[in-house]
């Protein structure tokens, strides 16, 4: 059977403390040169070499070596703060961890799969660099408290560079409401056009979806930011340990209460993809506008040609493939959050190698959230709103029908029954091939005797945005109120 060809290394690279920064290398020695495991005290058998391709996580969570030295640093000042190992020592180790760090950076660092992780990887490197001494780190810890640690800090960051981007994105369309905000726009149900709304409130409603989707993205991060490590492989450890020293030394405010719930908990994953999940789905709903819109039919927005791509074949097209590409990579988060929820739902406490599943759907969850949120605030800057057809779509009568319909309740008619008069007014236009928006006083008049000449006045947009005056509505002064707040918050 021919072999699908591996992935030896993650393809994205990114530039902040994530960063993969060297591949992964799998070794293909006879298992006779197979050098001893950090685990392989009782083993007589080497590993085979597709168990160790099959069971390493090396090439997607290398991403976290960052993390896991700064945790072994704070472990390690831990372990002398309980006296368990001397000040030199602790010192000698540090520096050791230190130059593993910088090795990384450097792209120095040799990232051989028969490491299995990220952890064994660099507790390797540094015995290689200080000696026997760098065995001494592992003491009073397990890779189990250790993943888990590595993990929070990860999301930690992730979750903060994702609140910065979303704010970006935020200040972006509060912009771009500022700039149009005389823009009238139809408002649509149904995709229908329905009432006439301000082009700021349709993109504010933008942004209230991602003050929520921030919120959440809080949520998660308060219940996340407790220190898991000191619960050990299941139950906790022998040494005397202070875990709220170690907690304050990475700036947890607590730290876990249950060693095993500790070591098996994920649903801080899953809260994040949850999150994630739906800020996609937001960006998904934006983008379906976004591409609507910048159609040949619609012709409401322009976006700039940098933010575009072309056909291969037909030399006319200008493609909005940013927006269909969000769209499409929504389905892949959801799968990720999916995936994560099926992977836990039959666990027995406590820690399982299945949780070395967690890792692949969230990293690229939060990687494409991240690039996603932060390709729109860079597209959003540069888009055209093509308020002359937007004020030409306004002009349809249709969008007033509502509004005539409440003239006839100001006059006392219950509203099922001026309803019913509008409805019938709206049947013979359509019928007549009449705007509604040209009728005339005695045709009005034909259908209820309570119009008088004030009401063509209603019969303009301006007019109709005007009376939605209530917080939360679109008259001019509400929507400038909520730009207002929105701008002093962002910008
Ligand atoms: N690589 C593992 C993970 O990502 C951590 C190691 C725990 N392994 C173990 N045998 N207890 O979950």
């Amino acid at each position: 059977m021919a072999q699908h060809p591996r992935k030896k290394s993650e393809s994205r690279s990114r530039s902040n403390t994530n960063t993969r920064t060297a591949t992964t290398t799998t070794t293909k020695k006879s298992s006779r040169s197979q050098p001893k495991k950090l685990w392989g005290g009782r083993f007589k058998k080497h590993t085979h070499h597709l168990v160790e391709r099959f069971t390493s996580s090396l090439p997607f969570d290398q991403r976290l070596y960052h993390y896991d030295i700064q945790g072994s640093i704070a472990h390690c000042k831990t372990l002398h703060h309980a006296k368990v190992i001397k000040r030199h020592e602790c010192q000698t180790i540090i520096r050791g961890l230190e130059k593993v760090l910088v090795e990384i950076q450097r792209g120095r660092f040799e990232f051989r799969n028969e490491d299995e992780d990220i952890h064994m990887s660099i507790e390797r490197r540094l015995t290689q660099l200080i000696g026997p001494l760098g065995g001494k780190l592992h003491t009073g810890r397990s890779r189990n408290d250790q993943v888990a640690l590595d993990l929070r800090l990860y999301v930690r960051d992730s979750i903060k560079a994702l609140i910065a981007g979303l704010i970006q994105l935020q200040k972006a369309m509060t912009v771009q409401a500022r700039r149009y905000q005389q823009v009238i726009m139809p408002g649509y149900t149904h995709l229908q056009r329905a009432q006439p709304v301000l082009f700021a409130h349709h993109f504010l409603a933008y942004v209230d979806m991602f003050e929520r989707d921030k919120g959440r993205l809080t949520d998660a991060l308060n219940r996340l930011n407790v220190l898991p490590l000191g619960a050990g492989a299941l139950a906790g450890t022998n040494y005397p340990i202070d875990r709220s020293y170690t907690a304050k030394l990475l700036d947890f405010p607590s730290v876990t209460t249950n060693s095993l719930d500790t070591v098996s908990d994920r649903d801080f994953v899953v809260e994040v993809l949850n999150a994630c999940s739906l800020l996609m789905m937001h960006l998904s709903r934006m983008s379906e506008e976004f591409i609507l819109w910048s159609s040949q039919e619609f012709q409401f927005i322009e976006m700039s040609d940098s933010f575009c791509t072309g056909s291969s074949m037909m030399p006319q097209k200008k493609n909005p493939d940013v927006a269909e590409l969000v769209r499409g990579k929504t389905g892949r988060v959801y799968g990720h959050l999916m995936s994560v929820l099926t992977t836990l739902k039959g666990l027995p406490l406590s820690y399982n190698r299945d949780l070395q599943e967690d890792k692949e759907p969230l990293f690229d969850a939060l990687d494409t959230v991240t690039d996603s949120v932060s390709i729109y605030a860079e597209l959003i800057k540069r888009l055209k709103v093509r308020q002359d057809v937007m004020a030409e779509a306004v002009q349809s009568g249709l969008l007033f029908a509502t509004e005539l319909a409440d003239y006839l309740v100001r006059k006392g008619i219950p509203f099922r029954e001026a309803h019913a008069i509008i409805g019938s007014l709206v049947g013979q236009c359509a019928e007549q091939k009449k705007d509604l928006a040209h009728i005339t006083l005695p045709e009005l008049r034909s259908h209820s005797s309570h119009f008088a000449k004030d009401a063509l006045n209603l019969l303009t947009p301006e007019g109709a945005i005007q009376r939605k005056d209530q917080i939360g509505g679109t008259a001019r002064r509400q929507v400038q109120s909520r730009l207002r707040i929105l701008e002093k918050r962002l910008l």
